[in-house]
């Protein structure tokens, strides 16, 4: 027998809620139910061909490491593709970039530049669940701000400002927002730098689906923290490949900052693992030659999507906020544990040989018992899908045995 035993860290650290009933899904489908998946951001949108093209033409007769904070041709490109079909005002060096194995590492980097054990970061609840996944495994705090779908999920800057302490090292933020579509406006960018310089704070701007926004004229783009003044040396962007180019198996992301000192600390970090993977960066280097009518066409496809089932569920009686960007949707529910009516979403019910996977959103919350009765849809399957869905939702919040709070008409 031997005396090893793990960490606190390591036996503490939470299941992710978003794939957390995974498994049941699988039995389900296994059992010849067919389960449509609307817990987790994969699109199904196909990647675009000259990414599948370029694993196909890797031929090298080695495959090599690449540089530790990727292809320097690559940073080039995507460099010049922000102030061209990315629709950046500011122009952005090739040495500001560092290349990551997704989003997720350019935020593990982001946080570990910045932040030592006992620190804390201010994040806007719900939020994206892997933001309190990293901070512990840094030995940092999530302090949550309270957002509500009552005010369209807006960042309140005096319940942020109130918020800092002693320990506060940055801000962090998705926009558009995971999971409440929530896409920051210039001037909110320029509050919160105006905050952060005030308060001695970094910026981590999460953009990762910064060209999926619904409401502004064709080829509109959430605005960047990258084209506020005063973010230079404060701010931290962190970009991927798997939202934008439905890649999200290719595992690549990207941090961007022109604070130097910052980039070489994520360089170092990037060192210490060797290298982001080399022959998905040449996927993204093809990636970054599609042209703006590709975007476009993608939006026009989510918007639809998002119309689709915010008008399935209010046919269903339920009470949505229609996200402005991204591709999540925070419902609440009426009953009172979303978290159990999930599983036995998952487990037992069935409509017509169909069911559907929900993230319940307990999980996107730090504050206790807040979204105990939400879950997050992801608008990731097509229309007829989407409305299926909402059918067998509704179908469900009848048949559910549990407790619930008002039925909805
Ligand atoms: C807001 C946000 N940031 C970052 C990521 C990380 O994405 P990836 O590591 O696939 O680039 C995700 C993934 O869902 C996300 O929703």
């Amino acid at each position: 027998m031997s005396n090893c035993t793990l960490s606190a860290r390591g036996a503490e650290f939470p299941a992710s809620p978003i794939r957390a009933l995974a498994s049941a899904a699988r039995a389900r489908e296994a059992s010849g139910i067919t389960v449509h998946y609307l817990n987790i951001g994969q699109p199904d949108v196909p990647t675009p061909e000259p990414m599948v093209q370029a694993y196909r033409d890797f031929n090298d007769t080695v495959l090599a490491y690449a540089p530790s904070d990727g292809f320097p041709d690559l940073r080039a490109k995507l460099a010049s593709w922000y102030t061209t079909i990315g629709g950046m005002r500011r122009s952005i060096d090739a040495e500001d970039i560092v290349v990551t194995t997704g989003g997720s590492e350019a935020l593990l980097f982001a946080m570990a530049a910045i932040t030592d054990p006992g620190d804390s970061i201010l994040v806007c609840e719900p939020y994206y669940t892997n933001y309190s996944g990293y901070a512990r495994l840094l030995g940092i705090h999530t302090k949550p701000i309270m957002c509500l779908a009552e005010e369209d999920w807006a960042v309140d800057i005096n319940r942020i400002a109130a918020a800092i302490d002693e320990t506060t090292r940055a801000i962090v933020i998705p926009t558009p927002g995971n999971p409440t579509g929530r896409v920051l406006t210039v001037e909110e960018l320029e509050a919160l730098v105006a905050l952060c310089h005030e308060r001695g704070l970094f910026f981590i701007s999460d953009e990762v689906y910064r060209e999926l926004v619904y409401d502004g004229p064709r080829g509109s783009k959430a605005p960047s923290l990258l084209d506020i003044d005063g973010s230079e040396e404060l701010g931290v962007v962190i970009d991927s490949a798997s939202k934008r180019w439905s890649a999200c198996g290719a595992r690549m992301g990207w941090l961007i900052t022109r604070n130097t000192a910052l980039r070489e600390a994520a360089l170092r970090f990037g060192q210490a693992r060797l290298s982001p993977a080399t022959v998905d960066q040449y996927a993204v280097s093809a990636a970054l030659d599609l042209p703006e009518d590709w975007y476009c066409d993608m939006v026009d496809e989510y918007r639809h999507r998002r119309d689709t089932l915010v008008a399935a569920l209010q046919a269903q009686g339920l009470d949505v906020t229609t996200p402005q960007g991204a591709f999540y949707l925070a419902v609440p529910l009426p009953l009172e544990d979303a978290s159990a009516f999930c599983h036995w979403l998952i487990t037992e019910f069935e409509l017509n040989g169909e069911t559907t996977c929900l993230a319940p959103l307990s999980g996107f919350y730090a504050t206790p018992g807040a979204g105990r009765n939400e879950v997050r849809m992801t608008y990731v399957l097509n229309a007829q899908k989407l409305e299926a869905c909402a059918n067998i939702l509704g179908a469900a919040i009848k048949a559910w045995p549990g407790a619930c709070a008002d039925a909805p008409a």
